[in-house]
């Protein structure tokens, strides 16, 4: 497929152009860097941008703009199957799987717009989403300007201490198998908080005593539990990675929050930041020097928590176009 408006024409990416891809995606990265110096550099690795571009190409189109022979952009996605449980198939670029060139974001970013929402269309996606590198306003106004809407943000810090202290009459500490049970009570109330309004989202389920037995067996997974005598109060959970977390904080010395949850009568006492420092300070000895979280934009209970102490690295937004209802 190709096209063409004044001196940019779309084509389909080919493997010879994706080292001009990641020189473009790598742009963009560097400048999150200064914004955000706990950035892994993994992502800057040519074989590590190819080997993700080669993959993707396999089963999906990625467009490029061309302006003359020179690549000024791309965007691809995959598409998946009941995306986020909400029974759409979805087109989704990740933020790797997409860059324009600096100065051109609106004019370039449309144009691959124009061709993708027509091809993801033709393939049956009901839904549009996209993640980008956080820090370019300009960028940010152009998928806004397009219908799309935040959905995710996933921010980093580095496990330094927070110095937080511990409200009195509480205590914590780590896990163990044999509290799986109540890790499990306070995982249902969780759940419960994103069915729940503003969130709204689809159901989740619960894990078992044995499933969440299990997960704390496996290193270096851990959660750490705040109790208010033999209450249970409060819970943080981490583990290597997140499912469906952004690929540029992903590291050998990186470990991810996957969960987080205060009774709402605990709430505002500093419970959270307190479990927070207690596995910061433990990962940090074990050798981890940065910590991500991703949370839902629209849950303003951890919008307002985690953007205090982690630093926003990437937004996904998402689109329904009217046409697909
Ligand atoms: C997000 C959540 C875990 C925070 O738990 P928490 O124990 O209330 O957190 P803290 O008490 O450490 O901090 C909460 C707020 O209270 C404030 N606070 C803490 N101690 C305080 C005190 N002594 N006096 C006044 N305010 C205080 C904090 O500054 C913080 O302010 P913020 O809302 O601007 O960030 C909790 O709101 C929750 O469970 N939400 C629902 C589930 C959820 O969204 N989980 C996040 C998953 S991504």
């Amino acid at each position: 497929m190709s096209s063409t408006t004044s001196k940019i024409s779309i084509a389909t990416l080919i493997p010879a152009d994706f080292p001009d891809a990641g020189s473009l995606f790598r742009e963009g990265f560097l400048r999150l860097c200064k914004q955000v110096p706990e950035l892994p550099a993994r992502i800057l690795e040519e074989s590590v941008l190819k080997e993700k571009l080669e993959r993707l190409s396999q089963s999906h189109t990625i467009s490029g703009a061309f302006e003359g022979e020179k690549l000024v952009g791309y965007l691809g996605a995959f598409f998946i199957d009941d995306f986020r449980d909400t029974g759409r198939k979805a087109a989704f670029s990740p933020e790797w799987a997409h860059a324009v060139q600096k100065g051109a974001e609106a004019r370039i970013n449309n144009l691959l717009y124009r061709e993708a929402a027509a091809l993801w269309g033709s393939q049956g996606c009901t839904m549009h989403a996209i993640t980008l590198l956080a820090g370019n306003a300009v960028e940010e106004k152009v998928w806004f300007w397009n219908s799309f809407g935040m959905i995710v943000v996933d921010a980093l810090r580095s496990t330094q201490t927070l110095n937080a202290s511990l409200p009195e009459g509480f205590s914590i500490r780590q896990a163990s198998p044999d509290d799986a049970a109540a890790i499990c009570e306070l995982e249902a109330e969780h759940c419960q908080h994103y069915s729940a309004p503003p969130v709204c989202m689809p159901p989740r389920s619960v894990s078992t005593t044995e499933e969440m037995g299990e997960f704390l067996t496996r290193s270096p997974n851990s959660i750490y539990l705040a109790w208010h005598g033999d209450h249970p109060a409060a819970y943080i959970q981490f583990e290597k990675t997140t499912f469906g977390g952004a690929s540029v904080i992903q590291a050998e010395d990186s470990i991810a929050i996957t969960g987080a949850y205060t009774r709402p009568t605990f709430r505002g006492r500093n419970l959270a930041a307190s479990l927070l420092d207690e596995g910061l300070k433990a990962y940090a000895e074990r050798g981890f020097t940065r910590c991500s979280v991703d949370f839902e934009s629209m849950n303003p209970e951890a919008a307002s928590f985690w953007m205090r102490y982690f630093k926003p690295v990437c937004f996904s937004l998402v689109r329904y176009p009217e046409n697909t209802a």
